[in-house]
Parts: structure tokens; sequence; C-alpha cells
């Protein structure tokens, strides 16, 4: 048996679980939906790639980094969650961010640009063409010193910390869901939902709902993320492209472009639950719920991702 890997302390764990009432579900009635609560991993240092970056940033301490160098879109929650986790461990953060047209003026950056700003992340604006070859752009930028963290922490390491919360999801509850949902951008909450579930012997089938990019590309990325993991953890499952269930058609107009439909549907939810979800990811994923109940049973349970910051941008 492998050893496991180093681990920091940065999320409050274990997040609740919620029973969330009062939503109409086709032939499921208001049947609850399950939430978990990973929008609660902490306030500003929040959402799910807190638990990535509690493998990640072990690793980098442990090999003395000084610096993180990682990248996104510019309201990437992974990239404030990165530089907010490695300033309270001391390290500084180098953020190359893709902007579509001209970048914001200084004064007026908002939402999670403002946060990576506010602790001091050293910020780089990249184009969309530069962002296509961003895994260059960051080994050629890495200094001594410095520790590259893949787009989204989506790497077999960062997907771990899924790993482990499928652990904590199955102690939390009573009866088995019929289904798990999270919203997926790069794949590594999928990658890591899906490897914890089965190494558990579970049999529920994790969906990823595609919020921008395609379910095809999601199957392979997820599939080799799985067999960098199960290469360095034998005991995890070594995922085929046709184990995971990735789903397309909520993506909308595209990656943080938003519909009238989809705006309507996050007030709704909001005005009959008081569950906030965000614009870029668990909006589109949650509608796969309201609108497609029947493919995931009675039961679903839901991993909320966090975003709150993409909402006030
Ligand atoms: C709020 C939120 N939800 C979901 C995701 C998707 O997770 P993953 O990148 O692991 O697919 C992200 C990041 O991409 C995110 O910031």
């Amino acid at each position: 048996m492998s050893k496991t890997p180093m681990r920091l302390s940065l999320a409050r764990l274990p997040t609740p679980l919620w029973t969330v009432a009062g939503l109409p579900r086709g032939p499921f009635g208001d049947l609850p939906i399950l939430v978990k609560r990973d929008d609660l991993t902490g306030a500003a240092l929040s959402g799910n790639k807190v638990r990535k970056l509690e493998y990640l940033l072990a690793e980098a301490k442990a090999r003395g980094a000084r610096r993180v160098l990682t990248t996104g879109a510019i309201q990437s929650n992974h990239c404030r969650a990165t530089a907010i986790a490695a300033r309270q461990l001391g390290l500084g953060s180098l953020l190359f961010l893709r902007v579509p047209d001209t970048p914001p003026p200084a004064g007026l950056e908002t939402g999670n640009l403002r946060l990576a700003r506010l602790v001091g992340a050293e910020v780089r604006f990249i184009t969309p063409a530069q962002y296509e070859h961003r895994d260059a752009l960051l080994a050629e930028a890495a200094r001594d010193g410095d520790y590259v963290i893949p787009e989204g922490g989506s790497n077999a390491l960062g997907s771990y910390g899924y790993v482990a919360a499928a652990e904590e999801l199955a102690a939390q509850w009573d009866a088995s869901p019929t289904a798990i949902l999270c919203a997926t951008g790069s794949g590594g909450t999928l990658a890591g939902l899906t490897m914890g579930v089965r190494r558990l012997g579970l049999d529920i089938p994790v969906f990823g709902i595609v919020v921008g990019g395609t379910a095809e590309a999601f199957r392979l990325r997820v599939a080799a993320i799985s067999q960098e993991a199960h290469a360095r953890w034998p005991e995890l499952p070594a995922l085929a492209p046709a184990d995971v269930l990735a789903i397309d058609g909520w993506a909308g107009l595209g990656y943080a472009l938003s519909t009238a439909e989809e705006q309507a549907d996050l007030t709704a939810v909001a005005r009959a639950t008081g569950l906030i979800l965000d614009p870029v990811y668990t909006a589109k994923a949650f509608r796969a719920l309201l609108h497609d109940p029947a493919r995931f049973g009675e039961r679903p349970l839901f991993v909320h991702t966090g975003g709150i910051f993409g909402l006030l941008a």
C-alpha cells in the first residue's frame, strides 16, 4: 500500500451536508436535494479549491517553495484561493489571468481578482491564445523556489482532495444518494469524487456537469488524471474515459457567460431555499437537477463548490 500524500489543514472540515427542500423536481415532486456545502470551506479562502490546495501546497512547502505559480480566467476562484492560501503559508503568488480583451483598470478590479490583489498576488494578464499554451507558459516562467500548480489545481495530487471528500461525505449521509453531481471546469473535482466513491466500494454514479468545453474532452482529461493518481497511489482506481460521467448541455452560452434562464434559476433557488449559487459554475450545474431530474433519481446529492465572488464581480 502506498503512502497517502501529505496534507495541510486549510479548509474548515467537515463541511455541512444540507437537506434542501422546496424545489419542484418533476416526477420527484419536491423531494429534497442533499447539498454538500463545500462553498463553506472558509470565507475568503473558500470553495472546492481549498481541498485541492491542502495537498498541493503541502508538497510546495515540503519542496521549500517560496512562490506559487498558477493560471485561470480573470475571475478564477482557483487563482484567488491559491493566492490567499499561499499568503497564509508565507508564500508569494504569481497568477497568469486570461482576459478576453483589455484588462480592467486597476481601480475597477472586482470579485476574485480584487481579493487576489489584496493579498499581494503578482498578476500578469494573458490572451486566450496564450492561454492555449498555459502549461508551457507556467513552466517557462518558473524559477528556483517556484511551485507550479496547473489550471484549477486539477492534477492527480489536487484531485486527492476530493478522494478524501468522498470519505467525508459517506460518513455524513443517512441513506446513500441516488447520484452525486458537481460542476466541472477543469476536471479535478470530478476525478477525485469518482475515484473516492469507487474506492469506498459504493455503486453511486458521480456526474460532472460541464460548464465550459465538452464532455468528451473531460472524459479523457479525468481518465488521465485518475491514471496518474493510480500510478502514484495504486489503491485508487484507474478510470477509463467510459467510467467518467461528464455531461454536456448545461454550459449555455459558454464559460462565464450567463443566459436569462440561468439567472432566473439562480434567483429562484435563492428565493425558495436561501441557497446562493454562483453564475459561472454551480448555477449551471444545478439546472441539470431542476430540468432533467429523472436522470439523477429521487435522492440526488449536489456538491456546492463555491464561487460566491464571481457573483459579486
Ligand atoms: C466554484 C467552482 N465550482 C466548480 C469548479 C470546477 O471544479 P474543477 O475545476 O475541479 O472541475 C470550479 C473551478 O473550476 C469552481 O471555481
